[in-house]
């Protein structure tokens, strides 16, 4: 199965769409392996968006990223990262399709209410910078599973 990590960023946590935003990932059919809410600090941020280091926007973001609580998740399934993506929408959610997250409750790139990995590797590695082992409950399985994943 493939995983990927979600964060609600602190503008879903504050407008209180925490729980619309989980559930338009758990009714696509992802299942949840890890979940916390938590403050982020200035080390981790930096660190999920290193990638970034050098854009003009970088300061700004990690001030976004830790100006208040978050939720995070690591979600899988088949085509987790590609499926969480579309149901993000794309980066600047003026442009987003009605129907994505950013394309029906947000308008601004700064605050575009959640993260999703980019590929499959990027997906282990930020679960893995996330997430401690003890905190991920890997293996168990729904009722609907073979509902939603045809082969399993
Ligand atoms: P994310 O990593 O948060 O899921 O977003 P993304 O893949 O759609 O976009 P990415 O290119 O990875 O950019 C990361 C976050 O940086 C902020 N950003 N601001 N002002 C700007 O030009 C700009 N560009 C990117 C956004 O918050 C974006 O989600
Ligand atoms: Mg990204």
């Amino acid at each position: 199965m493939e995983r990927t990590l979600i964060i609600v960023k602190p503008d879903g946590v504050q407008r209180g769409l925490t729980g619309e935003i989980i559930r338009r990932f758990e009714q696509r059919g992802l299942r949840i392996v890890g979940m916390k809410f938590m403050q982020v600090d200035r080390a981790l941020a930096e660190a999920h968006y290193a990638v970034h280091r050098e854009k003009a926007f970088f300061a700004g973001l990690v001030e976004y990223i830790i100006s208040g609580p978050v939720v995070v998740m690591a979600l899988e399934g088949t085509n987790a990262v590609a499926a969480a993506r579309a149901t993000i929408g794309s980066t600047k959610p003026h442009e987003s399709a009605p129907g994505s997250i950013r394309g029906d409750l947000g308008i601004e790139i700064g605050r575009n209410l959640v993260h999703g990995s980019d590929s499959v590797e990027n997906g282990e590695k930020e679960i893995a910078l996330w997430f401690k082992d003890g905190e991920l409950v890997s293996g168990w399985t729904r009722s609907t599973d073979k509902w939603i994943f045809e082969n399993v």
